[in-house]
């Protein structure tokens, strides 16, 4: 398969058909098919191929041979007679004869909804996408792209493992919506040690991962016209979830020159009488930073003023370094309604099992009713994984593992040391030193590298170097001048792949 004869193939079809790239973006759409605007000026550039679904639907919607589009030889070619290409749903490629009797431009096809329109997730996007193409056609990626710790050798606590074992009978049935009494009880436990105020049993929610307490509790509060401030950049996810819940997520900005501290100056403009809540990440992805005590004083402040609500996402509350200590926001603010987030995912390396859980604490006086929200949606999806749940007290007590990475000596403590003195080393890039997460968010000097879109600049270090980032507006950072690693492997691949980046840069030069 060569990408440029797909790519010519493709140019000709469409111009044969009289179709623009934005013409198969909205069949796509119809037809319930991935492929974004981004995808299709790739494929049209020649910069990627698509994945086989995808070059299937492009072969049906274009009416040529699959085969010929693909860049081999073909008795159809680019006859509007051809051969009808197997169709998207028929993986055997057997015309259906429905397919055989109703035209192609008359079949009836099912797109994805508009709400999910202004939707970004491209921890899993377009890059990823090329990536998963060529370690099909053999080539092997070192992927720096997903904090997924389990695939870098951090190992789940032994007895993590074994007390789901033992307690997998008596966990095949539903628990309580809100989940296990005594996940709940070490959880709550967990808030008195944090010094989360006015927390209940009642007030502790387990589900499967924080990622979808995030969906419910956006779900749960937001009205069409509703603002949410989410750091920019941020886990897309918060961006994702406050949209598809019909608000709208306005950024604020975390300040790179300030250890990439929100920049309060910049919240308080971007509050107006629409804004229902703010959102924090702390300690933060992408950026690896933690919040001190008067960052988050002067977030409260502001909260209290303008009577917000305030979500903060914790999940790396465990992987802080530098003998630091996190604080929960909640903490500071009895007065005011916080719901807190956390989860095993990271701290106990066990991403797979998906275990999170939220608090919500202070005043809960005055969110009565978006706690009957969230109780209605939490008891709609019945509850969250059962065997998962069994092993949150065992995880929350006793010999925290993750405390041995964290230290000097420790792997999260000496990748960190290594990547960022590796990445500060390549001329063009600066980075801060994270004090938390596995994550670095470095600076492309685009001056430098004439960089102007950052998906092309993941796209060509993939395609260079075997090696797979997330550019920056992955994470809604809207200059395309930074990237994230996941500084997840060990130091020696590490290493490659700095060296790697460094020969890159000594002669990229976007085009
Ligand atoms: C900041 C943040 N919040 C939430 C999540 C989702 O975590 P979970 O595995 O608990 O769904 C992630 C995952 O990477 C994250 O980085």
């Amino acid at each position: 398969m060569s990408v440029s004869v797909f790519a010519e193939r493709l140019r000709n079809a469409m111009n044969s058909r009289e179709l623009k790239q934005v013409d198969l973006v909205h069949a796509a759409e119809r037809r319930g098919v991935k492929m974004g605007k981004s995808h299709i000026s790739q494929y049209v550039a020649g910069k990627t191929m698509p994945r086989e679904d995808v070059l299937l639907f492009l072969a049906d919607e274009l009416d040529v041979d699959a085969n010929w589009l693909r860049g081999q030889s073909s008795e159809t070619k680019l006859n509007s007679d051809a051969q009808p290409a197997s169709h998207i749903d028929t993986p055997s490629g057997a015309p259906t004869s429905a397919e055989t009797e109703i035209p192609a431009a008359r079949r009836r096809t099912f797109g994805k909804s508009h709400k999910l329109d202004d939707v970004l997730y491209d921890v899993r996007g377009p890059v990823v996408d090329e990536a998963a193409r060529m370690e099909q056609a053999g080539t092997h990626v070192l992927k720096l792209n997903i904090g997924n710790p389990a695939p870098f050798g951090f190992r789940t606590p032994d007895e993590v493992v074994y007390d789901m074992a033992q307690q997998l009978p008596e966990t095949e049935g539903y628990s309580a919506s809100k989940g296990l009494f005594s996940a709940r009880k070490a959880i709550m436990q967990y808030a008195q040690l944090k010094n989360i105020p006015n927390v209940t049993i009642e007030d502790i929610y387990t589900g499967n991962g924080v990622s979808e307490l995030i969906n419910l509790s956006m779900s749960a509060l937001l009205d069409s016209g509703d603002e949410v401030l989410v750091p920019s950049p941020d886990y897309p996810l918060w961006t994702a979830c406050v949209n598809l819940a019909g608000g709208t997520a306005v950024h604020y900005l975390c300040d790179e020159k300030s250890d990439w501290y929100p920049d309060i100056d910049d919240m308080r403009k971007k509050i107006t009488d629409r804004t229902v809540a703010i959102v924090l990440i702390n300690p933060n992805n992408p950026t690896g930073a933690l919040y001190p005590k008067e960052v988050l004083q002067q977030i409260v402040d502001l909260a209290r003023e303008h009577q917000l609500m305030i979500f903060s996402d914790e999940i790396y509350d465990r992987l802080v370094m530098d003998g630091l200590e996190h604080i929960s926001i909640a903490s500071m603010a009895p007065d005011l309604f916080c719901v807190t987030f956390s989860g095993l995912s990271k701290s106990h390396m066990i991403a797979g099992y998906r275990v999170g859980w939220m608090i919500l604490s202070g005043n809960k006086a005055i969110a009565k009713d978006y706690i009957e929200g969230i109780n209605m949606l939490t008891n709609m999806r019945i509850c969250s994984n059962v065997p998962a749940q069994s092993i949150v007290q065992t995880a929350l007590g006793g010999h925290q593992s993750v405390h041995d990475y964290i230290v000097p000596g420790g792997r999260i403590h000496d990748q960190r040391d290594y990547i960022y003195d590796a990445l500060n080393s390549i001329p063009g890039i600066t980075a801060v030193k994270p004090k938390a997460a596995f994550y670095i968010f470095p600076k492309i000097d685009i001056k430098k590298f004439n960089v102007h879109d950052d998906e092309q600049f993941a796209l060509d270090l993939l395609h260079d170097k075997r090696i797979l980032i997330t550019r920056g507006g992955g994470f809604n950072w809207h200059e395309p001048d930074h990237f994230r690693i996941v500084y997840l492997p060990r130091i020696e691949v590490l290493k490659d792949a700095t060296n790697k980046l460094s020969d890159f840069l000594s002669y990229y030069w976007q085009s």
